[in-house]
């Protein structure tokens, strides 16, 4: 038997050593939360996107009656600047949850993980991934940190 370490590296700062574009990012994440679509959760959940020229794109968590027909708010806004912009790479996204009771951080969910990990590879660059609490930001440099076996097709 053999067996494989996977270990993984997260950066934890607090907001006031984060860089302006990245301080804005969270800024912009946090108030995309205020236009969540989440009647039945009652959770809203933020994202910001940062291009490469800039650009932030926010989403949000989009509900539905028929509950997996919803979209969570990181996919909503790299779906949307996927679409908007398909020839500018994503730098940064940035989550987070309208409810800050909790020092806890917002953790993406595996499928948007899956996405990140796409993006990065159809960019050809690191994705740097903005995790917002109330007072820590946990930072992966790249997407691929937060999934490790990510699903592709075998070669
Ligand atoms: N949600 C997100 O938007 N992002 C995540 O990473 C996890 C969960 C949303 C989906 C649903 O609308 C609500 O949060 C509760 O699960």
């Amino acid at each position: 038997m053999e067996e494989i370490k996977l270990t993984t590296t997260i950066k934890v700062y607090h907001y006031d050593e984060l860089s302006t574009e990245e301080r804005r990012l969270t800024e912009a994440a946090k108030e995309a939360t205020k236009r969540s679509y989440s009647p039945y959760s009652h959770f809203s959940v933020g994202a910001a996107v940062l291009l490469e020229d800039g650009t932030i794109v926010t989403g949000t968590n989009q509900e539905n009656v028929a509950y997996p027909s919803g979209l969570c708010a990181e996919r909503t806004a790299l779906f949307y600047a996927n679409s908007q912009y398909p020839d500018l790479a994503v730098k940064a996204l940035a989550i987070a949850a309208g409810a800050t009771s909790s020092e806890e951080v917002i953790s993406p969910c595996g499928a948007c993980r899956q996405v990140m990990v796409e993006t990065e590879n159809r960019f050809q660059c690191f994705l740097k991934v903005l995790l917002c609490g109330a007072d820590k930001v946990y930072v992966a440099e790249s997407a691929a940190d937060l999934l490790p076996l990510s699903f592709h097709f075998p070669s």
